[in-house]
């Protein structure tokens, strides 16, 4: 009479399959453990407690099935050929032995579910990690990475803006970063990384879970300081009222108007998003308008729904013009406004061209420490603290920007917040050149977005008042 034991496995495909499945399980085990107690809690060593091991585990359990069911064809084969029947297993409970066998394989199989379990929660914890997202492809993302880290956005998870709503999506993603994966394996990722990014997170449903639309309206005053390129950096400063509106209440106006409710923009544009073509207006009371330019469109040209990202294409990562980080590093002292000529030696040595970061940061210290002592001896002796921090902070200004194995420079990363010499931003719609039939076009009257209440002035009227 077989037994429950016959039915076991006992081909060495299924011995292999148990050995490495439990090994598996008592690693995974053993590595929660030491991971509880706050020992080895570095990405590599997550990835292989709740990635890999879990994959053996499961190829471990695999092979023991395969091995089995091919067991049973060849005892079904050799039954047939001597002619008795391949009785299936009797399960009697009355016997010791069997009941200890079967207790020993349900507590195996309760404790190999609970501990896929618990490895596969934490395995999707890692996949959903930034460290994951910006060190597991550390390279390719550094540039990405790095902005991330300095942006007010520093505490949204990559995911959160990154991987849409809903399993589909995270399915979408996960197959896509097996896709990249390999093309690190490979090394044949497109450097840099393409942009716009086409599997966002619909922007609406990310940003909105943390700004609320109705909560930012009214007029916003902004103050621009730009150092002069003379000897001493003359700071001239912009002044605007910028119209940033919204919806309040039942009104709708000003530059957040794009984005209220029942307001419907598309627009037909190139894949970068760079020109754009044809825009349809689509109102809250549903009349429509529909604005087109001479240029004929590409034929990749691509229609798209205008919403935050349409403007807010850099809310995270940020990369500025020389003029930007030399001006901001001026304002806040991380580099001394008193020495001689330094916004216009900064704008030189950030715009000469360096192998790599490293050799970025020692080839500009040394440059800027050269010219004041060639040029200025008394304030480079005087002031040798200052001139080290100068250089030291432009070759962190030079690295936040640049980021040469990935072909990432000045101007790779256009930001739409406006119009300057990186991109028309505003201005690809706002230029006067989109029309409607009727003759209306889409304003560029620079009091549509703001007042221009000062333009590089040194001491603006505007300020004294509010001082
Ligand atoms: C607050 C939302 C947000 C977060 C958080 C975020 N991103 Fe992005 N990411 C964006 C937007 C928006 C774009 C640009 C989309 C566009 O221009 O179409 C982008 C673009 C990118 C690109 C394409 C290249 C580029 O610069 O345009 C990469 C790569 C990227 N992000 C990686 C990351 C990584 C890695 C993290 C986490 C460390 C992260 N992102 C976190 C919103 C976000
Ligand atoms: C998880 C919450 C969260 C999400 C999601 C989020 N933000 Fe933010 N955002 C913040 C926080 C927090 C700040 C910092 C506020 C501050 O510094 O005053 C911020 C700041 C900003 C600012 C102001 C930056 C500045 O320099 O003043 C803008 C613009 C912005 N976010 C746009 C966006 C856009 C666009 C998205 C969608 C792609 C987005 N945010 C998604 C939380 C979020
Ligand atoms: C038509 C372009 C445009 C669109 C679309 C747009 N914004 Fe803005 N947003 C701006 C500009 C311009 C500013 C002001 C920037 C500044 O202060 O320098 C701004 C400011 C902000 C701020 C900072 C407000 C403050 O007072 O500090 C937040 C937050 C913000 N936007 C979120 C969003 C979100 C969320 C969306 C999508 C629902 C969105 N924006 C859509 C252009 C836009
Ligand atoms: C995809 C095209 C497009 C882009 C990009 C765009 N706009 Fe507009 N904008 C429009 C259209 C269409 C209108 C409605 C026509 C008009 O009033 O001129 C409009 C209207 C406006 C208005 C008037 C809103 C009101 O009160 O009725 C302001 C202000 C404005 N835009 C500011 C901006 C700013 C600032 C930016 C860049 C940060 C920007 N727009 C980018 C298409 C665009
Ligand atoms: C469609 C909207 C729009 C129009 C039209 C427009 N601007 Fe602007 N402008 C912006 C936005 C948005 C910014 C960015 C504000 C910020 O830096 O936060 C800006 C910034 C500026 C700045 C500051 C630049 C700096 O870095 O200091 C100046 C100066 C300026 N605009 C002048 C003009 C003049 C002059 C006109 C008219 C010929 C004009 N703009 C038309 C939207 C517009």
């Amino acid at each position: 009479m077989p037994k429950l034991a016959l039915a076991l496995p006992r081909n060495t495909m299924s011995r292999i399959g148990v050995i490495l499945a439990a090994a598996c399980a008592a690693l995974i085990v053993l590595l929660s453990a030491l991971q509880i107690t706050g020992l080895g809690g570095n990405l590599h060593f997550r990835i292989l407690a709740f990635l890999i091991l879990p994959a053996l585990l499961v190829l471990g359990l695999v092979l023991a099935g395969v091995g089995w069911w091919l067991e049973r064809i060849a005892r079904r084969k050799a039954a047939q050929r001597s002619g008795s029947a391949t009785p299936l297993p009797v399960v009697d409970l009355n016997h010791a032995a069997t009941r200890g066998a079967l207790l020993l394989l349900l507590l195996c199989g309760g404790a190999m579910v609970i501990i896929l379990a618990g490895a596969g929660y934490q395995g999707i914890q890692v996949l959903e990690s930034v460290q994951f997202c910006s060190q597991a492809c550390h390279l390719q993302m550094q540039p990405e990475a790095s902005a991330h880290d300095r942006s007010p956005h520093a505490n949204v998870a990559c995911v959160e803006c990154h991987v849409g709503p809903g399993f589909g999506a995270w399915v979408d993603s996960k197959i896509n970063g097996l896709k990249e994966m390999a093309e690190v394996a490979t090394n044949s990722y497109p450097r840099p990384i393409p942009t716009p990014v086409r599997q966002l997170r619909p922007a609406r449903v990310v940003c909105e879970q943390c700004h609320w639309p109705a909560a930012f309206v009214g007029d916003r005053l902004i103050v621009h300081t730009h150092y002069s390129e003379d000897e001493t950096n003359t700071p001239k400063k912009t002044v605007l009222m910028l119209h940033v509106g919204g919806q309040a209440g039942k009104i709708n106006s000003g530059i957040h108007w794009h984005v209220a409710r029942g307001v419907r923009i598309r627009f037909l544009a190139d894949p970068s998003r760079e020109s754009i073509y044809t825009v349809e207006l689509t109102t809250p009371e549903g009349s429509q308008k529909v604005y087109q330019t001479q240029a004929v469109p590409p034929v990749d040209a691509e229609w798209r729904t205008m919403d935050c990202i349409d403007c807010h294409n850099r809310p995270t990562h940020i990369f500025r013009s020389p003029a930007q980080e030399v001006d901001a590093a001026l304002l806040d002292g991380r580099i001394d406004t008193s020495l001689t000529f330094i916004k216009r030696e900064a704008m030189r040595v950030l715009q000469a061209q360096y192998p790599s970061q490293e050799q970025a940061r020692t080839a500009i210290s040394r440059d800027i420490a050269d010219f004041y002592r060639t040029n200025y001896p008394e304030l480079a002796a005087a002031r040798a603290s200052a001139v080290t921090e100068a250089g030291a902070a432009l070759g962190e200004i030079w690295s936040n920007n640049v980021f040469p194995q990935m072909k990432v420079t000045w101007n790779t990363h256009p930001d739409h917040l406006g119009h300057d010499d990186q991109s028309p931003g505003c201005l690809r719609c706002h230029d006067n050149k989109h029309v409607t039939a009727a003759a209306e076009k889409i304003g560029r009257k620079c009091e549509l977005c703001h007042n221009v209440v000062a333009e590089d002035e040194v001491a603006p009227e505007a300020l004294k008042a509010l001082e």
